[in-house]
């Protein structure tokens, strides 16, 4: 199939295209070349490739930085996946879109999972512009699907286990304060990639959420995450209120996969198995690669 994958130099893009190109004629864009808050650009784009499906890994994914840039949250989490949805309206092409588990509060109580029937009500602009950009969609376009995923990490990019193990590496001398009241599934964005490659010939329709089983807190994450590469830190586990960030987020962040279950095309595992493998197969050169030599560099 012919396949347009946006945000391409993401952390979940990189792996769609790893995952996708070794089945698929697949063209990767980045903001360079792609950028999706212009909607004449998208058209123009979507109109000379011809993609049989999009696939869109791009957003601003900062939560954080969302809430003191709202306009900029908006466009591109909002405005683009509009845009990319108009221009596969009016070629016949599929959108394949990634949205998030903050758009729940997370009022939940722990372990019970948001399922995809559950009403979304985001907290931070973040989860508010994510939302904006799957109702968009929905208005724009038939042939859609909305994976909503949670607690990403992969090699590349910026995430919470390559944060963490930079710190733990780095600062061995400095004690970090972890936060254990939040609960989610941590995703490995590889294991997201194989998913949306089953989506791509299935006829899937509407809004799926696609994350882990399982469930941890981040300060479990960090542990297991020590613990699997027998490094020893100094993590302590603190509460939401004792770290507190620009963004609200949810403390219950658990999503159900039930609608992927129900169709029988659910590819995603437990997430500790899915650590593992991930540590298993890159866990060296995650390290050397977040270690700082003695200049301070990275290597
Ligand atoms: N990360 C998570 O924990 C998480 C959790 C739940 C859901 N998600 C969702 O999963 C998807 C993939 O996330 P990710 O972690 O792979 O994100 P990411 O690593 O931040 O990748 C997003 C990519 O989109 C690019 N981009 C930003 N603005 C753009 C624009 N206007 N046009 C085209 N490209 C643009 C970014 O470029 P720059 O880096 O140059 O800005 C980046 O390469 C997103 O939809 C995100 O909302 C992520």
């Amino acid at each position: 199939m012919n396949v347009l994958i946006t945000g391409a130099r993401g952390q979940l893009g990189q792996d769609c295209a790893a995952v996708l190109g070794g089945r698929h004629r697949v063209t990767a864009v980045d903001v360079d070349e792609l950028d999706i808050v212009f909607a004449k650009a998208v058209d123009a784009a979507v109109q000379s490739l011809s993609p049989e499906i999009i696939v869109n890994c791009a957003a601003f994914t900062n939560v954080d930085a969302c809430e003191s840039q709202k306009d900029s949250a908006w466009r591109v989490n909002a405005d683009g996946p509009a845009n990319l949805a108009a221009a596969a309206a009016k070629t016949g092409a599929r959108l394949i879109h990634i949205s998030t588990d903050y758009v729940f509060d997370g009022q939940k109580p722990v372990p019970e999972a948001y399922t995809e029937s559950d009403a979304p009500h985001p907290l931070s602009v973040y989860g508010k512009s994510k939302l904006e950009g799957e109702q968009r969609i929905m208005e724009k376009i038939d042939n859609h699907v909305i994976l909503r995923t949670a607690w990403l990490y992969g090699l590349k990019g910026k995430n919470f286990i390559r944060t963490i193990l930079g710190r733990v590496l780095n600062e061995p001398q400095n004690r970090l304060k972890i936060v254990n009241d939040q609960y989610g599934s941590p995703t490995w964005s590889r294991r997201l990639a194989m998913q949306i490659d089953r989506l791509l010939t299935t006829s899937a329709c509407g809004i799926y959420h696609a994350s882990s089983e399982g469930y941890c807190t981040w300060y479990e994450l960090a542990t297991a995450l020590l613990k699997a590469l027998d490094l020893s830190g100094r993590l302590s586990p603190c509460t939401t209120q004792e770290y507190p960030t620009p963004a609200p987020r949810p403390g219950n962040s658990i999503l159900e996969n039930n609608r992927l279950k129900t169709a029988n095309l659910n590819v995603m595992n437990n997430w500790q198995a899915d650590l593992q493998e991930f540590l298993g197969t890159h866990g060296q050169e995650l390290t050397a690669s977040l270690t700082r030599n003695t200049t301070g560099a990275f290597s």
